[in-house]
């Protein structure tokens, strides 16, 4: 076994890893022992990268299969067509980007898809003096405080988890006739870890399937609390040049506000993940 450099990032979820080169990825056991950590851990941080984006992808190669981001924008020409930019920059008055400005609320990445992003890698470059902060919450750890009771009440329930690319601040519900939306499981499990995590968000999750309205409310606002207590937590400062990969079959994750006449860019890589169950 190789010594690598950690420190947990906080004591509900998430490690740095120090000393390791992003841009010339380790080979030998230490891309194994990476990407084990990164399990158990569910988010993983690595400072002071500054990849360009052929090296972003590779990076994001050490933990599963990098995909063409199912996106509202087209990349540029000479972009890498894995890497998809997260930004308020706008040019002829139009975003660069996705997710421009401000608040995000709690989510798990394209949950309203088939086969959700397994994992979400993004590469800080242009950073805001203030707010625009990450928010990971540990749905593991959120699933393993409910009682024995509730967990048996939310075994075979069913998900609507709908979006429409815009939304950051869900206020009403999605139009399903034009935006992709799909059932999943309420509590999945970890493919590769066995663990279960609730697996409902506040900004896509629309209703259990089979309860009444008011039903469906009440457990997803339970458990839509349960993610958002702040002992669950680990909140991102972010920095040129940060790494962080999440993964989101175990973590949900959120933005806070950020002023808008300051410049926030951030490029995303999204991994190819499996229906949920
Ligand atoms: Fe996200």
């Amino acid at each position: 076994m190789t010594a690598l450099d950690t420190a947990p990032l906080s004591p509900a979820l998430g490690i740095e890893v120090s000393g390791v080169d992003l841009s010339r990825p380790p080979g030998g056991e230490t891309a194994p022992e990476l990407r084990s950590l990164w399990l158990e851990h569910g988010v993983m941080l690595f400072r002071d990268q500054f990849l360009d984006d052929p090296r972003l992808v590779d990076a994001a190669r050490l933990f599963g299969e990098p995909v063409k981001p199912n996106s509202v924008t087209e990349p540029e020409d000479g972009r890498d067509p894995h890497v998809l930019l997260v930004s308020n920059i706008r040019e002829n008055g139009e975003p660069i980007g996705v997710l421009p400005d401000g608040e995000l609320q709690f989510h798990s990445d394209s949950a309203f898809l088939e086969e959700p992003l397994m994992a979400t890698m993004l590469h800080g470059d242009q950073i805001p003096s203030r707010g625009g902060e990450t928010l990971f919450a540990s749905a593991a750890k959120a699933y393993e405080t409910l009682t024995d009771d509730r967990k048996e009440r939310l075994r075979g329930l069913k998900a609507v988890n709908a979006y429409d690319y815009y939304t950051q601040v869900k206020t009403a519900a999605y139009d399903r006739t034009t935006g992709p939306f799909a059932v999943h499981p309420v509590v999945r499990t970890h493919p590769e870890t066995g663990r279960k995590a609730i697996y409902v968000n506040r900004l896509m999750t629309e209703e259990i399937v089979g309860q009444t309205a008011e039903e469906s409310a009440t457990i997803l606002n339970d458990l839509f609390e349960r993610l958002e207590d702040p002992g669950l937590r680990y909140t991102h400062v972010w920095r040129p040049g940060d790494v962080l990969i999440w993964d989101n079959r175990s973590v949900q994750h959120a933005r806070n506000d950020f002023p808008a006449e300051e410049t926030r860019l951030l490029r995303r890589v999204g991994l190819k993940g499996d229906r949920p169950y």
